[in-house]
């Protein structure tokens, strides 16, 4: 049988027999087919506003988000008018969103791009990466559902669904390295969009922190977590 080894932190492996990665690979982009949700910044391939949209949903719920990141957009429809506008503006268009260095941030992120890469959104993960205001999760979202490219993500919830699914016992503060190695062996190749966005939604809809839908969850026959 082929695996996929995963070796490191904590001397613990995490192995995945292949049929287990097809089985749940297949059964999350169908979920997501039949259950995914229709978000405003899934029915763009504008990178900026991609963006916009990852640094809202850093800190804050999707419901939240939506209305404001219409307004934002409206405002500032690209990434020229955002690195134009005055920072007191930006956070004024932001409020009542939270985490207030988020719009000095974003503002700063559009400035950068528009200096030195000519008004678009870096690619690279290094570049990404060198950007204040974004971290490994958010340079994966940005890489993935800007750029289709096959970049793994990890945020609270799709490390509990991984760790559920796939580990079952520990701590998964303490795997995230292990996760972070999961989370990319698990994308379908050229899926890396609609695998991560499903990823997401599992989380928040099916897999969640408290009253997971186990009984109706398509990946409970394959889930370490529910046969133990
Ligand atoms: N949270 C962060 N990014 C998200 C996305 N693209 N869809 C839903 N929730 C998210």
């Amino acid at each position: 049988m082929s695996r996929t080894t995963l070796k490191g932190y904590q001397r613990k492996e995490v192995t995945v027999p292949k049929v287990k990665k097809q089985k749940f690979q297949k059964r999350l982009l169908h979920w997501y087919e039949k259950s995914g949700r229709d978000l405003p910044w899934r029915r763009t391939s504008d990178p900026y506003k991609i963006l916009v949209s990852e640094i809202m949903l850093q800190q804050t719920q999707v419901d939240r988000v939506i209305p404001k990141f219409h307004e934002f957009l409206a405002k500032y429809p690209t990434i020229q008018a955002l690195s134009q506008a005055s920072p007191e503006e930006v956070r004024k268009t932001w409020y009542p969103l939270g985490y207030n260095i988020r719009p000095y941030r974003l503002r700063e992120i559009a400035c950068e791009s528009v200096e030195r890469y000519g008004g678009t959104i870096p690619r690279l993960e290094a570049e990404l990466l060198s950007m204040k205001g974004i971290g490994r999760y958010t340079a994966g979202a940005i890489r993935s559902f800007a750029f289709n490219q096959d970049a793994p993500i990890l945020d609270t919830n799709v490390m509990r669904v991984l760790f559920r699914v796939f580990i079952g016992e520990g701590d998964p503060k303490k795997l995230k390295n292990q996760l972070w190695i999961l989370s990319e062996k698990l994308i379908p190749r050229g899926r890396g969009y609609d695998f991560n966005q499903a990823l997401m939604d599992f989380g928040a809809m099916v897999c969640t922190a408290r009253k997971p839908t186990c009984l109706i969850c398509p990946m409970r026959e394959i889930c370490q977590m529910y046969s133990s």
